[in-house]
């Protein structure tokens, strides 16, 4: 089979996409340029052009990816992930197209938890649940940046944001850091590090929605997809999770071998009705090379996820209904796109079976790899 491919690493997720008969260009390129300002900061796009000539395209507001351009398997270019043409986009009811999400991403119950015996109590956005670290997280931020180019490597382009003790209701300063590397190998490569002065909760992840026929062409039902995870976490009407494991076979969630995402998702499954599709985290069984595979068979494009996060919130884009236009003014339509959300389960602070991924060890970096 003949195909394109993209990859994704994330802390590392890795996203490869990779092509065929690329001629390579001779440079690796970095163009910055301005993107509008918030509260007298500037806000910049930023654009990687790797030796094959394909682009992404980052902005430090919410160290959002913007744009991700491969070829499909006859080297046609297309972006195939959703992002806004003007900063604008992104301030008016952006469903996290792109974005970084802290500092818990996905839901945590009435937006609260308990740490030693406190209680904190966090912004709600979502019902009466917490949802992508609250109104003001960190996809709404402003981030400082730099350029690590060191000689004969790919550039890194690192984002930075100080979040101050107790925003949005989290505990202790803490330091993020995200790097994006675009390498000639299509590979997007995304790691992840904080540290923090107090122990607190944490949970960082990408929100890029993707479309391998290109961004706002048509659904992405139509995409197989395959996920090597035995298990997924049940959730409840508002998709808090339930604290179980369901172990996936005999469900529309086995996705262990190949299958396009639309030849199950109307089953009545009282999951998938829930979700209002498939919007669950899937239980990694993290005993492989490559975690996630998306291909698209009219493109040939292929994406590989890889992360060492222990799950993956699978979302194909239940709630679009078509309001948000973005590159070529395409209006991004229902289940028009697809995320696979790396990290730790939804409401962990309030689950005592899930993985743990608060961060104890006050004044001490902690690097965001593997659970504590
Ligand atoms: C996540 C959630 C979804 C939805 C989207 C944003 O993926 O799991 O339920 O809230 O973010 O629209």
């Amino acid at each position: 089979m003949k195909h394109s491919g993209l990859l994704l690493i994330v802390t590392f997720i890795a996203l490869l996409f990779s092509a065929c008969n690329i001629e390579k260009e001779s440079d690796y390129k970095m163009i910055k340029e301005n993107f509008g300002e918030i509260d007298g900061k500037e806000v910049v796009l930023i654009t990687l052009k790797n030796t094959n000539g394909n682009t992404v395209k980052i902005t430090n507001y919410g160290a959002t990816v913007v744009w991700i351009e491969v070829p499909d398997r006859l080297g046609n270019i297309e972006n195939v992930t959703f992002g806004y043409e003007t900063l604008d986009g992104y301030l008016n009811g952006d469903p996290y197209f792109g974005s970084i999400v802290g500092r818990y991403a996905n839901r945590i119950a009435k937006g609260k938890f308990e740490i030693d015996g406190v209680e904190y109590n966090l912004a709600i956005n979502n019902g009466v649940n917490t949802l992508h670290g609250g109104p003001g997280g960190w996809h709404s931020v402003v981030w400082d940046y730099e350029v690590i180019d060191k000689k004969g490597d790919i550039p890194v382009l690192k984002f930075t944001y100080n979040s101050p003790d107790m925003e949005e209701g989290y505990p202790g300063n803490m330091i993020a850091e995200v790097e994006y590397i675009w390498n000639d190998k299509n590979e997007l490569h995304i790691n992840y590090n904080c540290s923090t002065d107090k122990k607190t909760v944490l949970n960082i992840t990408n929100h890029a929605y993707f479309n391998l026929k290109g961004a706002g062409n048509g659904d992405i039902l139509d995409h197989e997809m395959q996920i090597m995870a035995s298990k997924f976490t049940p959730v409840d009407q508002d998709l808090i999770p339930t604290g179980d494991n369901i172990v996936v076979e005999g469900t529309p969630f086995d996705f262990r071998e190949p299958h396009k995402v639309g030849e199950r998702i109307e089953e009545e499954y009282e999951q998938l009705i829930l979700g209002k599709g498939y919007d669950h985290n899937f239980v990694l069984d993290n005993d492989k090379e490559v975690d996630a595979i998306v291909y698209e068979e009219t493109s040939g494009r292929l994406m590989e996820m890889m992360t060492d996060q222990p799950g993956v919130q699978f979302y194909c884009g239940n709630f679009l209904d078509g309001t948000q236009t973005g590159h070529g003014s395409r209006a991004y339509n229902y289940r028009g796109g697809l995320c696979l959300e790396t990290q730790h389960y939804p409401d962990s602070p309030n689950q005592a079976n899930f993985p743990s991924w608060s961060l104890a060890n006050p004044l001490s970096p902690v690097r965001f790899i593997g659970s504590l």
